[in-house]
């Protein structure tokens, strides 16, 4: 597969939702947000419509299908409520992930090994009327291989245990898994996603791996946004991405 020099910017928009679900009412809205990083360079919006509805809602996926130009990437748990949704919306892409109800975020990636068969469904489903599908997995060898047999042409790696680390030494280790995993995805004939947790101080390594294609990043922008606007803070990223692919073709 040859290298992509233009690294996507999927801008996740959910705690948007968050902060308007705090209050309850219409504000911040999130069709607004996914407007604005229209408008600042995103190349698609990512929202997870979780299953207690704690940031997304219905609604807001339906408006976000109606009303932006950009491919919608719907984050959604293998259930058969979300399936319907998925089928009835069509968005341009879903991204199978974990869901456990008490949990913060999204804490690891889709046990691809252990649920093959009830995960095979799902994706075959989702492919047959157009979605493309991908599977937000660990960066291990074992979850690509099992990613590639159950026939899904898209994996997101899960950052967060690179972006979490404690220190340098840990973060250099999740690093090159990341690296090794994205490198794997190439040969497997997969297209490689990224993304969670990722900030200005920990995207560029990331955004230099050469076979990346695209990176889904929400909560940093959002926090960000407070201080400098959601399109300076989407530009940023941006700049940062762009700069780590330049120097990485130029190395
Ligand atoms: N990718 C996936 C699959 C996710 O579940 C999330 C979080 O919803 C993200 C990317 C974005 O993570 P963050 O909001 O930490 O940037």
């Amino acid at each position: 597969m040859s290298m992509n020099p233009k690294l996507r910017l999927g801008v996740n928009i959910d705690h948007v939702a968050t902060i308007r679900n705090a209050r309850g009412g219409d504000y911040p809205d999130p069709l607004r947000a996914a407007k604005l990083a229209a408008a600042a360079g995103a190349d698609g919006i990512t929202a997870h419509l979780r299953e207690d509805r704690r940031h997304i809602t219905d609604t807001d996926i339906l408006r976000l299908c109606d009303e932006i130009d950009l491919p919608l990437n719907l984050e959604m748990a293998a259930t058969d409520e979300m399936l319907e949704i998925a089928l009835r919306h069509k968005p341009h892409a879903a991204c199978l992930v974990p869901e456990k109800r008490e949990e913060r975020t999204t804490e690891g990636g889709l046990d691809v090994v252990g649920q093959h068969n009830t995960l095979k469904p799902f994706i075959t489903k989702l492919l047959d009327v157009g979605v493309r599908v991908s599977l937000f997995i660990e960066p291990d060898v074992e979850a690509l291989d099992a990613a590639k047999a159950l026939g899904a042409p898209v994996v997101e790696l899960h950052t967060g245990a690179y972006c979490d680390a404690p220190n340098g030494a840990e973060r250099d280790i999740q690093f090159e898994r990341i690296a090794a995993a994205a490198a794997h995805a190439d040969t497997l004939g997969l297209e490689c996603h990224a993304g969670h947790g990722l900030t200005y101080d920990t995207v560029k390594p990331v955004a230099a791996i050469p076979n990346l294609m695209e990176l889904n990043i929400g909560h940093f922008l959002v926090g960000e946004a407070i201080f400098v606007g959601f399109e300076a803070s989407i530009r940023e990223m941006r700049r940062l991405m762009d700069e780590a692919r330049s120097g990485a073709r130029d190395a």
